[in-house]
């Protein structure tokens, strides 16, 4: 798997986030379910393949590579959902999310891409193959 810079993360989200800011838009708003949105369930493995899919992002990222191996997830993982990711609360001001929200959020922030339609089978497959890696996860402490 490829190592990232942790400084390297860390520019990308903090050019996201001064974005965000100087277009005066609220950030929480695009990883936010429209009303009425019911979460569908979602093809495994189409999930898994999207997951380590660098045309997802517009920097070269995949999901996998980050989160390969359990990496990058913290303690809160381990929880159900919806619950606090430090950060969605910390950059886009949401107190608690829900896994396809977090799943938004890491496509906006590290992967510096557009929200996937909240309607479509790509969120629904990266959503449901996200909660099978969340069945095996250990927090490390
Ligand atoms: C550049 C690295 C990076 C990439 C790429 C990335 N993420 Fe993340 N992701 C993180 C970090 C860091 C966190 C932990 C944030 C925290 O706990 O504050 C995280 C958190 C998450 C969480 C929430 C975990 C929890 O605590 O509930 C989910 C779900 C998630 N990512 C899914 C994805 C998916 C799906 C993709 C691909 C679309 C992706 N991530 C791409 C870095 C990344």
């Amino acid at each position: 798997m490829v190592k990232l810079a942790p400084a390297a993360v860390f520019a990308v989200f903090t050019a996201l986030v001064s974005a965000a800011a100087h277009a005066g838009a609220d950030p929480g708003a695009q990883i936010t379910r429209p009303p009425g949105y019911k979460p569908m369930a979602g093809d495994v493995a189409l999930g898994e393949k999207l997951f380590n899919d660098t045309k997802l992002s517009t920097n070269g990222m995949s999901c996998a590579s980050c989160h390969a191996n359990h990496g990058a997830f913290q303690a809160s993982f381990a929880k159900p959902y919806p619950h606090t990711v430090a950060m969605a609360r910390d950059q886009l001001g949401r107190k608690t999310v829900y896994l396809d929200e977090m799943v938004q959020g890491c496509m906006v922030m590290p992967m510096a891409a557009k929200p996937l339609p909240w309607d479509s089978k790509e969120l629904a497959a990266l959503t449901t193959y996200t909660a099978t890696l969340q069945k095996t996860f250990k927090p490390a402490r």
